[in-house]
């Protein structure tokens, strides 16, 4: 696995590779590092479906809200360079906030149709536009075929596809399944802020999740499922943010549920800020 720490490294690299094979599809996975076996699930993926894989480590200044979160944000880039290599990853670019973004005062926006006003958006001002700042910088950086993300941030996919079709790019983006402790709990970099007391007691998040549907499957209506969902959260310890039940395309609140839908939550254990979601299916 060859490292690139900044652009002239990875254009080097790119050009070399597309010189000798420019039949060959580029992938692409961003993380902001601190990888865990949900990331290594994306890269895995990714392997499976292209040539050439590029996975970038950049913890992107612009889509956090508070300084504090920015820099406790875990780092641990030499376990992150250890995994990857070990996952058959080609490129890990780890770039610079200069690498990223050289025009310190360049105004960004896209608009995203609302997409960014609902769930994380009504909580984390100006986020998504931070992550479409860094991810569309980062597309043209290494000029992946296919990008790949997780749907453990759902409304983030949603939106970056909707960047995607906006700017008239030529990307594919694949949204990859969540990945799971065995305990249930959606893997994140995040709970290794968690003590171990507090990874337990967030398993009930992925319980309540996964109950409300089950209560679909029974054929429950959209108030009983959400109640059902919040008697299991409530007999936690965690603080609740948000609970919506979506439409897929819209991330709008939908009323009636369908397969269609998906419930998602955000949740504080201690300090720490989770999010999670499950899609509504019922049984074929
Ligand atoms: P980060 O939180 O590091 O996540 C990188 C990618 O890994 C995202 O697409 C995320 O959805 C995916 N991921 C994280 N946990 C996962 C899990 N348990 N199962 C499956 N996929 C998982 O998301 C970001 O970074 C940033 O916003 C980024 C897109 C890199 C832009 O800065």
């Amino acid at each position: 696995m060859e490292i690139a720490r900044n652009n002239q490294e990875l254009e080097k690299i790119l050009a070399n590779y597309k010189l000798n094979n420019p039949k060959d599809t580029i992938g692409f996975v961003p993380t902001m590092g601190a990888l865990h076996a949900g990331h290594m699930s994306l890269v895995n993926h990714a392997k499976n479906s292209v040539n050439f894989l590029v996975t970038s480590i950049f913890v992107n200044p612009t889509q956090f809200n508070e300084a504090s979160d920015l820099k406790k944000y875990p780092r641990t880039e030499s376990a992150d360079i250890e995994l990857l290599s070990a996952h058959n990853c080609d490129i890990v670019y780890i770039p610079s906030v200069e690498d990223i973004y050289p025009n310190k005062n360049s105004n960004y926006s896209i608009n995203l149709k609302g997409l960014d006003k609902v769930m994380e958006g009504k909580y984390r001002d100006d986020h998504f536009n931070g992550v479409c700042m860094v991810v569309e910088r980062l597309f043209e950086l290494v000029k992946p075929d296919f990008a790949f993300f997780g749907k453990k941030d759902f409304q983030q996919v949603a939106i970056i596809n909707h960047m995607v079709t906006e700017r008239g790019l030529n990307i594919n983006v694949i949204s990859c399944p969540i990945k799971r402790e065995l305990s249930g709990l959606a893997m994140s970099s995040r709970n290794t802020l968690m003590s171990e007391f507090e990874r337990g007691q967030a398993t009930i998040i992925s319980q309540a999740l996964n109950a409300g549907v089950v209560a679909y499957q029974t054929g429950f209506k959209i108030d009983r499922v959400k109640e059902t969902i919040l008697s299991i959260f409530y007999r936690g310890s965690l603080k609740l943010e948000y609970l919506e039940i979506i439409d897929n395309e819209t991330l709008q609140e939908v009323t009636e549920l369908n397969d269609n839908c998906t419930v998602c939550i955000a949740a504080y254990c201690g300090s720490v800020r989770l999010i999670d979601n499950f899609q509504f299916y019922r049984h074929s």
